[in-house]
């Protein structure tokens, strides 16, 4: 489409094009009712029959068990950082953290409000530009659960192994990373993520919550608060954000098109690849900050020699129609955000604008 840009943007973020028709579509008589998603009612069979349809792609995608419950919630997932101890964590209890950076960090703010803390590994010493290996979580036996955080947004590191933690549920704030290759989600007791990067539009956060893990909620809960409310009332025990569930729902189908994880995982491998090795074939002119070992798929970060470089860097690529390629604030540099929903197009795009960018500011 002639007056798309290629969208970089860490999240809010590109939306597939194929979606976005589709939305545009049925915007103004959403399949013969004569009203938009946004207008019909959360308690009719059309929105029922959207809820149903992204809980059972979900668990299809994912390939979750039956012992597996899929719900809706607002409020972002740094609701999620309070919701998690407010169930999981009392007073006199340990959750163990990995903190991995500025999310993994909020997270461990709002659990210390609840109970006792304990950093099971950290890589803050070196700026979070590594996460620790799986073998340096020292999580105590005792511990209420262990929180990580998949993909760091923001330093551009990712995990793509997780600990056996035996009978302590293992939680992981997925933000970044949901649905961007395939990977065995039920190793985990409970994940959840923002839909905005890799599932939709702001607004809904997807929780995803192993049965077991619903007898630990603590009791004598506000009733909003309660996981197993949501559980119990599929999302619907008040008005759920709708019509982002909806986008999601058209994100799961796109996804499940195209051939599911797998296939989603091969072009984002492309993609990435695509960066980094440009990066790596120039070392003198293109630094990533990041240990080889713990570089994101999903938001790789690239410095150049000054400030100045960057800001050009920046600023053409935006009057090229890349635009979103800024760092976030408190680290600077550039990031090149690859969710799904951006193209093998797009990503040849930065590649080329790099390679450029290199030889006429050598
Ligand atoms: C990994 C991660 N966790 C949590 C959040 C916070 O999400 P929200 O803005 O939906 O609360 C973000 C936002 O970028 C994130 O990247």
């Amino acid at each position: 489409m002639a007056n798309r840009v290629y969208n970089f943007n860490p999240g809010p973020s590109t939306l597939p094009l194929d979606v976005l028709k589709i939305i545009q579509a049925e915007l103004l008589d959403y399949r013969g009712t004569g009203m938009s998603v946004m207008e019909i009612s959360h308690r009719s069979p059309e929105y029922d029959e959207i809820n149903n349809q992204a809980i059972a792609l979900i668990k299809k995608l994912m390939g979750l068990g039956e012992n597996y419950n899929v719900i809706f919630l607002g409020g972002g997932a740094s609701t999620q950082f309070a919701h998690i101890p407010f169930n999981f964590l009392q007073k006199e209890q340990i959750a163990a953290y990995v903190d991995t950076g500025i999310w993994s960090s909020k997270a461990i703010m709002e659990a210390q409000n609840f109970g006792n803390v304990h950093l099971a590994a950290s890589s803050k010493n070196e700026e979070y530009l590594y996460v620790p290996s799986v073998d340096e979580i020292d999580c105590p036996s005792n511990a209420s659960y262990l929180h990580m955080t998949s993909n760091n947004t923001i330093k551009g590191t990712q995990y793509h192994k997780f600990p056996d933690l035996g009978n302590i549920p293992l939680i992981c704030d997925m933000s970044s990373d949901i649905l961007s290759y395939k990977m065995d989600f039920n190793q985990f007791s409970m994940f959840y993520a923002g839909a905005q990067k890799n599932l939709g539009p702001s607004g809904v956060t997807l929780v995803v919550l192993r049965d077991d893990m619903i007898e630990k909620i603590n009791n004598g809960l506000p009733t909003i608060i309660d996981y197993s409310t949501h559980v119990e009332k599929k999302s619907l025990y008040n008005t759920p954000p709708s019509f982002a569930i909806y986008v999601v729902k058209l994100i799961l189908e796109w996804i499940d098109g195209q051939g599911g994880l797998k296939a989603v995982e091969d072009n984002n491998r492309k993609k990435k690849d695509l960066i980094y090795n440009i990066i790596d074939e120039n070392p003198d002119y293109f630094r990533a900050p990041v240990r080889k070992d713990s570089r994101s798929w999903m938001n790789i970060i690239l410095r150049l020699c000054s400030d100045e470089l960057e800001h050009k860097f920046i600023s053409e690529a935006k009057s090229k129609g890349l635009i979103g390629l800024k760092g976030h604030r408190s680290v600077g540099g550039i990031r090149v955000s690859l969710y799904n929903a951006m193209t093998l197009k797009g990503a040849e795009k930065v590649a080329e604008f790099m390679e450029k960018f290199r030889r006429n500011n050598g």
